[in-house]
């Protein structure tokens, strides 16, 4: 029996069920929740929308319910997990019986899964005990295929989960979640054939993305050894050297020509984990002077920070580039703000 296999750039399948029309139709559908960052819901469910012809509801912060069902080809990289809402009024185990796994998941080989269920030891092997006797599953917390959220009323589709669908990168502590760094992207509405440009890049997260979903070129910049080591690893791994260069370089003097770049999307230091905010007084006035060098006349930024009060004032400082929108991003405990910006007066097209 065939699967619907869907590759990813990353070369990575993902087999979504065997004949995945005729086992939806006539059963209960399971209803798909997806998860992105608080603050990018709108952009999911309008791609979900325009892209895919997928009606959606938002269900809490981040959190979006699909009112139809699809292959796993249609969730882009701001959709972080993806998850089968479990019904509430059945108990655990025959609400995990009453969805059809195959339509999800390629089952040939059988489930694996854990129970999410902290600080509750007896009745979550009760509940390991049920399911395996219920359904047939396997408990393997090592190596699942399903995530049993109990309070949360949702079985996690590990197979669907980011890292799954796009790759897994190698990460700092600073490093932006993938799903942060593909909303950026989306912001910045790079075009085909469009040169971007992160200049605090870190480990790569926004180049390799940019890379794996668009035809284009991106430059990947960062003051420290390390992190540049690291994204030159994502990017070989991805098979994306082609598309993505790595350079160790200043975002306040860029090895870069004048109005060469077509969109900048960076992730700035927020000056807790990385930099200060004493640094950033001199730093993002620098950066954004820089920025608006390279920069094209009809060009556009996303520049994301939590030092707000820094940003807001060097950008209303800076000559030649102006905020258009803003907007606050929660994820992992912070709150920061995605700033976009254009030129302030048209200047001459490189
Ligand atoms: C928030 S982190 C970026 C995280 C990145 N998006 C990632 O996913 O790894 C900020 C980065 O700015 C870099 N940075 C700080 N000052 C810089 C400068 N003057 N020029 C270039 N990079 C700089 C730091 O080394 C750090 O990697």
């Amino acid at each position: 029996m065939g699967g619907r296999a869907v590759r990813f750039p990353s070369g990575l399948q993902i087999v979504a069920g065997p004949d995945l029309a005729r086992n939806l139709s006539g059963m209960p559908k399971p209803a798909l929740l997806v998860t992105c960052a608080v603050g990018f819901e709108d952009l999911v469910r309008g791609d979900l929308r325009e892209q895919h012809d997928l009606r959606s509801t938002q269900v809490g912060p981040g959190d979006i319910a699909l009112e139809g069902f699809s292959p796993v080809a249609t969730f882009g990289p701001m959709i972080d997990r993806v998850a089968v809402a479990l019904d509430p009024a059945l108990g655990t185990v025959a609400a995990l019986a009453a969805v059809d796994w195959s339509a999800v998941l390629d089952v040939a080989g059988g489930v694996r899964f854990r129970v999410h269920l902290p600080g509750e030891d007896q009745p979550r092997q009760q509940l390991i005990e049920a399911i395996e006797a219920g359904l047939g599953w396997r408990n393997e917390p090592a190596d699942w295929m399903v995530n049993v959220d109990v309070a949360r009323h949702r079985a996690e589709l590990g197979p669907w989960s980011w890292a799954a669908r796009f790759g897994s990168l190698r990460r700092l502590p600073a490093t932006t979640p993938g799903p942060v760094a593909a909303g950026l992207i989306r912001l910045a509405k790079a075009r085909t054939g469009d040169h971007l440009l992160d200049p605090c890049a870190g480990v790569g997260t926004v180049p390799v993305i940019d890379g794996l979903t668009r035809d284009g070129s991106t430059t990947a910049v960062d003051v420290d050894a390390n992190s540049v080591a690291i994204a030159a690893d994502n990017v070989a791994a991805l098979n994306l050297s082609g598309r993505v260069k790595v350079l160790q370089g200043d975002a306040t003097a860029l090895d870069l020509p004048a109005a060469s770049v077509d969109r900048v999307v960076t992730d700035l230091p927020f000056g807790k984990r990385v930099g200060s905010n004493e640094i950033n007084r001199t730093l993002y006035p620098a950066v954004l002077r820089e920025i608006d060098r390279v920069l094209i006349s009809d060009g556009r930024c996303v520049l994301l920070t939590d030092d707000k009060r820094v940003f807001a004032d060097s950008a209303a400082r800076a000559r030649g580039l102006k905020i258009v929108a803003e907007r606050v991003i929660r994820y992992n405990g912070v709150t920061p703000t995605a700033y976009v910006l254009t030129r302030s007066r048209r200047t001459r097209r490189g």
